[in-house]
């Protein structure tokens, strides 16, 4: 982890060739508790999983894929917004890159230009008892191979595609590890109100028309931003409603 230089001691970082899912690795076998952020990276996942039952899926150098287990104060709750502020770090960590375009679809999907680059899937630990904790697990698209058929409504993009020079794996890893970690620790001092307007900055869909798919019912209205929880508000003709990010999925309305 040297290119972590000298924040390489807060994490432990293990990476294999290939594994089912990075997120359920770390679920299946916590590491200890030993105050370090435990990564996981895969080269190749055979069952990476997304967001609503989906799969990422996975070719040879392909995508950075990792999840990192983030354990919070003893007693604090695990606080909702978590899977935003994830979708900011890695904003950030492109933008550093010099990324032009790099926007926020809500819940977690990082677009450029409104391409989906990278997803993310937090998932919490059961934690009767215990530290609360939660995987992070975030896939970020380095160079699909030309035949890749991967189906989002608005298409998909790769960092090959955003850079002259994009950096290696690792050298993203890194970055990104090092904006979680820096909001994370914004996050668990001051909650995601602290975080709220910079996620807003880049919010894909500001003011637009768009439509919630959820399980039973679908909801249109003008999207007005994020509240203090990363709640999405809608307006809608029936007034602002709140949508928790679960099992919805969002759409733009043209
Ligand atoms: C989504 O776009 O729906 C979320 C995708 C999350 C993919 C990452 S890749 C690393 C980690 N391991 C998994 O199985 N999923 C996440």
């Amino acid at each position: 982890m040297a290119a972590l230089g000298g924040k390489a001691a807060a994490f432990s970082l293990v990476c294999v060739p290939e594994c089912d899912s990075t997120n359920t690795r770390l679920m299946a076998e916590p590491p200890p508790d030993d105050g370090r952020v435990h990564v996981f990276a895969a080269d190749v996942q055979t069952a990476g999983r997304g967001r609503r039952g989906r799969v990422w899926q996975s070719w040879p150098g392909a995508s950075l894929t990792f999840s990192a287990l983030w354990r919070f104060a003893p007693g604090a709750p695990v606080p909702a917004g978590l899977s935003l502020v994830a979708g900011l770090a890695v904003a950030r960590a492109l933008e550093g890159l010099g990324v032009e375009g790099v926007q926020l679809k809500w819940p977690n999907d990082v677009l450029i230009h409104g391409c989906k680059l990278a997803g993310i899937l937090v998932e919490l630990m059961p934690g009767r008892g215990r530290t609360p904790a939660a995987v992070v697990g975030i896939g970020i698209n380095l160079r699909l191979p030309a035949d890749a058929a991967i189906d989002y409504p608005t298409g998909v993009t790769d960092l090959a595609a955003c850079l002259p020079s994009p950096p290696g794996a690792s050298a993203l890893l890194a970055r990104v590890l090092d904006e979680l970690q820096a909001l994370f620790e914004i996050y668990a001092a001051a909650g995601f109100p602290a975080l709220r307007g910079a996620w807003q900055q880049r919010n894909a869909f500001a003011d637009l028309p768009v439509r919630i798919l959820g399980e039973a019912e679908s909801l249109s209205g003008r999207c007005a931003g994020v509240d203090e929880d990363g709640a999405l508000l809608l307006e809608t003709d029936t007034g602002m409603r709140r949508v928790l990010s679960g099992e919805v999925s969002l759409r733009v309305v043209s």
